[in-house]
């Protein structure tokens, strides 16, 4: 069996999983980054699937990722919450990390909420600022669309000119004035990780991006791929020139202290799409 008929099995058995046990299909996708899980506290009539129990799903191996599938409802709108998510430096490929997401765009999934913990490049993005992503920079040396392409699930050459919607951010804009919280906008940069960055590699990267993170832009280009409106929320979590050591552990507690925020938001552009 070819690769591309390999994948299709792999999505249709996922798909089947969740279908069998959940009804409908579903609006929005949700990708929840570290230490912002909570927002699944908030979902109506719940059915919780662990990765591990999904048919081809990775494990998620990280600290401050619960590796659930949360499907339900909020503010009226069916959606499926990835409760943590899968990196390139765990060892998956970044087809396999962005593998979930094609499995919500045969859910149904036309909107793609992503969000993530980043490091701010700039001194004006504060930590506890939620950033709206206009764009990115993909340094992670790998593309999930390499290899064969299935022509029937996107085009081999993908357009990137918006990757990021921009009706979405208008709306994320309006909740965001609605809900009293500061929005702050910027390009972020995607590094492969596991380390975070050298003095000099934030000074090079602040050159061509406001945020730093080790996610967000392979299923953001496998969204675009299945041609999903995509929208990217960054929450800063530590300062280009901290004075002390950067540990996972700081990245998780700023990103837990702003997640009230961000849960707030999320749900206010729920009602609005
Ligand atoms: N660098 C990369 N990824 C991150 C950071 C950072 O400073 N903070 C949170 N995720």
């Amino acid at each position: 069996m070819d690769l591309i008929e390999q994948v299709r099995l792999n999505i249709k058995d996922a798909l089947k999983f969740l279908t069998d046990r959940t009804d409908g299909g579903v609006d929005v996708g949700i990708v929840l980054g570290s230490g912002l899980g909570r927002l699944v506290d908030t979902v109506e009539r719940p059915k919780v699937f662990a990765y591990s129990e999904i048919p081809h799903f990775p494990k998620s191996t990280t600290q401050g990722h619960a590796g659930n599938l949360v499907i339900g409802t909020i503010a009226d709108k069916k959606v499926a919450i990835m409760q943590g998510r899968f990196h390139y430096y765990e060892g998956y490929t970044s087809a396999a990390v962005s593998f979930p997401v094609r499995v919500l765009g045969d859910l149904g999934v036309k909107i793609l909420i992503v969000t993530c913990a980043a490091g701010s490049l700039r001194l004006d993005l504060k930590v506890g600022d939620v950033m709206a992503i206009t764009d990115h920079v993909n340094l992670m040396g790998v593309n999930p669309l390499i290899g064969p392409n299935d022509d029937e699930a996107g085009p081999r050459f993908v357009d990137m000119s918006e990757a990021y919607d921009k009706n979405l951010l208008k709306i994320a804009e309006d909740s965001a004035r609605g809900e009293g919280i500061d929005l702050k906008k910027g390009v972020y940069v995607a590094l492969t990780g596991p380390t975070y960055e050298t003095p000099a590699e934030v000074r090079f990267l602040s050159a061509i991006g406001n945020a730093v993170g080790m996610s967000t832009v392979p299923e953001v280009i496998v969204a675009n791929y299945l041609g999903m409106r995509v929208l990217g929320l960054a929450v800063i979590t530590n300062m280009p020139e901290a004075k002390h050591k950067l540990s996972h552990d700081e990245v998780l507690v700023e990103a837990q202290r702003a997640s009230d925020k961000l849960i707030k938001l999320i749900i206010d552009i729920l009602d609005k799409v």
